[in-house]
């Protein structure tokens, strides 16, 4: 399959497909991924964090029970905390029944097997380093696991990836690490404190209730490490009349559970 870029239009903002498309898939699984191709979205975005044995796992929350079967499994293991189960036990979990059963079955899937699944779906990746402080280290490993499965090269980085975070600190650390790696801060920084973004970051990820116009035209006008205009897209967006209003701010790409509605909504800018 050969996903469009996701761009709705030469000038409209890219979708991405917020852990996939989850509003109709189990989040942050390869079924998402799948969902997101199928409909046409080249662009997804995920979350990573680290089991107890040191392997990346893609996976919003800190924690396994709202998203797996891990208190039926492991009763004993409360509370459940991403950090404290190995990989091997993690791959034994159904990451997919809670969301409906025809996804039983449906696994956590490592950052390895996520990044093949974006390879063989010719998708592209805004990839979310969570909850960082749990995780020592986490954005060089990332990093090198990222350049041994090829998303380090020219080609990727010019096109394919970001990585974001909440934490300013991880995002300072991917920047110091990988100059070449486009970066997101993932929150809405005061406009005077934009120049120092501007430094370590090619884009603002905010909350969609905090933009404006004005403030979007401001964070423009700053250009980020790699001399381009900075970004703003916007998240979790997933009405239609909500996806115009941040398209008529000048919002440079949108996150949504569901890219059909966002495409629909924008497809006329
Ligand atoms: O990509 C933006 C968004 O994912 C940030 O919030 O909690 O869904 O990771 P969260
Ligand atoms: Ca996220």
């Amino acid at each position: 399959p050969t996903p469009p870029a996701g761009a709705v239009s030469a000038d409209g903002p890219v979708v991405i497909a917020h852990r996939g498309a989850s509003a109709y898939a189990p989040e942050n699984t390869l079924a998402a991924v799948d969902k997101a191709a199928a409909m046409g979205f080249g662009w997804v975005e995920n979350d990573v964090q680290r089991t107890k044995d040191g392997r990346l796992v893609v996976i919003h929350d800190g924690t396994l029970e709202r998203t797996t079967d891990v208190k039926r499994l492991f009763p004993g293991r409360a509370p459940w905390r991403v950090k404290d189960l190995t990989a091997r036990e993690i791959a034994r979990l159904d990451a997919g029944s809670w969301y409906g059963p025809g996804y039983a079955g449906v696994r956590v899937p490592t950052l390895r097997q996520y990044m093949r699944r974006l390879s063989h779906n010719h998708q592209n990746l805004l990839l979310e380093i969570k909850n960082p402080e749990l995780y020592p280290g986490i954005e060089s490993q990332t990093l090198r696991l990222l350049d041994r499965e090829g998303w380090l090269d020219p080609g990727h980085l010019r096109n394919r990836l970001i990585v974001q975070s909440f934490s300013a600190d991880s995002v300072r650390t991917v920047h110091r690490l990988r100059p070449g790696v486009r970066t997101a801060y993932l929150g809405t920084p005061r406009i005077t404190e934009l120049p120092a973004y501007a430094r370590l970051t090619d884009q603002i990820n905010s909350d969609r209730g905090k933009l404006s116009g004005p403030y979007v035209s401001a964070v423009h006008a700053f250009k980020g490490p790699h001399a381009k205009p900075l970004k703003v897209f916007a998240w979790t967006v997933n009405r239609a009349d909500e996806a115009r209003r941040l398209t008529e701010m000048g919002a440079d790409g949108i996150i949504t559970n569901a890219p059909d509605v966002v495409r629909k909504a924008v497809t006329a800018y």
